[in-house]
């Protein structure tokens, strides 16, 4: 039997569901450079200036400020496995299926885990995560920035200070949401921030940027404990419970980011130099030009959409400007509509998950997927989709009205949503 296949080919796509979204094909040029070796003196300096990039990034001072190599997820995993010992209390705002995920991993690390939840749709008033810290005295409060499944943005400035005030660290996952709107790690006083690459920082999934304070830094340095075999004459271990996991042991991550450059695992070459990539794209663009990019493409997006005759989902106050959520219209095949895109126009947008699976589409404008040429072309082939299954919606409306919506953006005439 022959066990060959014809080369990959994948079939074109814009991809404007909540991510994986199109990376920016000068990310994947980047991935196509020569490898180098991980002490190779000009790789070591690309590690540096990663890190010099994601502090921009992440706006922040933090010296640690690294990579984790892995899915968003393994940021995520790092932060709760080197910080959290079991029996440690963990507070998890829940506002969308991350933030199950963060108790997920809260509990795999045998933490005390209280979950706090919030209708789907909505955000926490700052003052009821006060409380709860003031009840459970948390170890560490542990949020999603931004929820691609319920398309919620939890704004953090408060919480951050309420955390700092009653000595909790905070952890925030910013996969969706950095690079894509406001994060200000050292202003809002977060201890630890995760994200990855495949969302408003247009490159692929697979590393996940990372970086925190030193508050976490002596937590994680308490737990301290270097592989046989690698140890330095003058190791010295954590007096505190060894870390768990090892891959993810961030007491090992610094060493091996750090001028002591210990070896841990193998760098991932390819996705270092990715995520290298996308983050000078983003800061050579500006990271405010860049949300408000996003902020536009948002504007003319839920423009569109209104004018077509659907609802949008959520508290629009705190939608996320990159990725929209539209309730699917009475009667009409939630699945059926999103594979004719994939089919007619080659377009992906995204279902949902768990309360909202069936009940609504989320849309991403993320990235180098955040243009309005993306954004008119997927209300013009929903428009057409629509129609083809019944749903009723005036002919060029959606699109007439995201024009409008981005060009009066464009001559700071001020937002029409
Ligand atoms: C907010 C948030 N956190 C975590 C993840 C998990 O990321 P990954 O699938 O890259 O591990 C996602 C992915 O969509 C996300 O949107």
């Amino acid at each position: 039997m022959n066990n060959t296949f014809e080369p990959l080919s994948p079939p074109p796509r814009r991809l404007m569901g909540p991510g994986p979204v199109d990376v920016d094909p000068r990310v994947l040029q980047a991935m196509a450079l020569p490898l180098l070796g991980q002490f190779d003196p000009r790789f070591t300096e690309y590690m540096n200036e990663v890190m010099a990039l994601y502090r921009q990034v992440f706006r922040t001072s933090n010296r640690w400020t690294l990579l984790v190599d892995g899915t968003a997820r393994a940021g995520i995993e790092a932060v709760l496995a080197s910080v959290l010992v079991p029996g440690d209390r963990v507070l998890v705002p829940i506002f969308g299926r991350f933030g199950h995920l963060l108790c997920e991993v809260a509990r795999r690390c045998r933490a005390d885990v209280v979950a706090v939840e919030t209708e789907w749709g909505t955000v926490f008033d700052p003052q009821r995560i006060e409380d709860a810290v003031k009840r459970h005295r948390p170890k560490l409060v542990a949020v999603v920035q931004g929820d691609t499944s319920t398309t919620m943005a939890q704004p953090l400035d408060a919480i951050g200070r309420i955390c700092r005030e009653h000595d909790a660290l905070i952890y925030v996952d910013a996969t969706a949401s950095v690079a894509g709107m406001p994060l200000e790690t050292d202003a809002w006083r977060l201890d630890a921030v995760s994200a990855g690459l495949q969302k408003c920082l247009s490159g692929p999934p697979g590393i996940a940027p990372l970086t925190f304070n030193e508050r976490v830094e002596a937590v994680v340095r308490a737990r301290k404990h270097v592989e046989q075999g690698i140890r330095p004459e003058d190791y010295e271990e954590g007096a505190g419970r060894i870390i768990q996991s090892n891959y993810f042991d961030l007491s090992m991550l610094m060493d091996y980011w750090s001028e002591s450059r210990l070896n841990h695992h193998t760098e991932a070459t390819s996705m270092l130099y990715a995520a290298r990539e996308c983050a000078r794209l983003a800061l050579a663009e500006g990271l405010e030009n860049r949300f408000e990019r996003h902020a536009r493409a948002s504007r003319a997006m839920t423009a569109g959409l209104r004018a077509m005759g659907l609802a949008l989902f959520g508290d629009q106050a705190h939608k996320m400007p990159n990725v929209t959520g539209v309730y699917i219209p009475e009667g009409v095949p939630g699945d059926g509509v999103r594979q004719a895109l994939l089919d007619d126009f080659g377009l992906e947008i995204g279902t949902s998950f768990g309360p909202l699976h069936g009940r609504i589409w989320r849309i991403g404008t993320m990235g180098y997927g955040c243009r309005r040429d993306n954004v008119m072309t997927c209300l013009a082939a929903l428009e057409v989709t629509l129609r083809r299954f019944g749903h009723a919606c005036a002919p060029g409306a959606g699109v007439e009205a995201a024009l409008a919506a981005w060009d009066a953006e464009e001559s700071g005439a001020g937002a029409n949503d």
